[in-house]
């Protein structure tokens, strides 16, 4: 089978993009309104990019009416943004701070997790994250305004965050960390296995 991808609807892309490029790391993004509302939402659509400027980039898509997330609203007043790893301890977590909720409504507390202040930016982390990266807004990018276009932030990681537990001279213990990445429908990774996790 051969696909022209102008033959495909915005849905058939996105599952030929879930399936394909999996599985996913997961950018946890902690960030504050401008009114000072913190929020927490998890992006699949998630990389590094560069280590000399540090750049780390995640794409947020609109919302079915049209709206921008809010964690997008919110880089784009406050211009930084924290990234949680997900560690398996986490997972469940995650999965209910994806929850639609309005700017007015903080994940953390719908999640029943505890925010800790970020030490140098103005954003919250997930209190038990065994890494943080404290990023400054480089550049959004946006692809249109279809269903489906995303807006890609860029980040500078200015401060890393890392459990003690987790890191032996100079490396990362991934083994400690036990990151988990995204497939497609409900099914996660993790370093070992995969498994299955409804939404909420
Ligand atoms: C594991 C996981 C990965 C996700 N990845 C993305 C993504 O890459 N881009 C996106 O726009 N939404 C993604 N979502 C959905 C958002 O987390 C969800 O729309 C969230 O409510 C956005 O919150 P916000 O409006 O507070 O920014 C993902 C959800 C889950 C559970």
């Amino acid at each position: 089978m051969y696909i022209d991808t102008s033959s495909l609807t915005n849905k058939e892309m996105y599952k030929f993009l879930i399936g394909g490029v999996a599985p996913r790391p997961i950018a946890w993004a902690g960030t504050r309104s401008k009114e000072g509302l913190n929020n927490l939402a998890p992006f699949s659509f998630y990389n590094a990019f560069s280590s000399t400027p540090p750049i780390v980039g995640f794409s947020t898509i609109p919302r079915v009416d049209g709206r921008k997330k809010d964690t997008l609203q919110n880089v784009l007043d406050t211009k930084c943004f924290t990234l949680n790893c997900v560690s398996y301890e986490l997972v469940k977590q995650m999965s209910k701070s994806a929850a639609l909720l309005e700017p007015e409504e903080d994940e953390f507390e719908f999640a029943e997790l505890e925010p800790v202040e970020a030490v140098n930016i103005n954003a919250p982390c997930v209190k038990g994250a065994l890494l943080v990266f404290e990023c400054e807004l480089q550049q959004v990018v946006n692809f249109g305004d279809q269903e489906g276009s995303g807006n890609l932030v860029l980040g500078e990681i200015k401060y890393i965050n890392i459990d003690d537990s987790i890191y032996n001279n100079g490396y990362i213990d991934f083994e400690k960390l036990d990151p988990v990445g995204r497939l497609a429908g409900n099914w996660y990774s993790t370093i070992r296995d995969r498994f299955e996790l409804k939404r909420g």
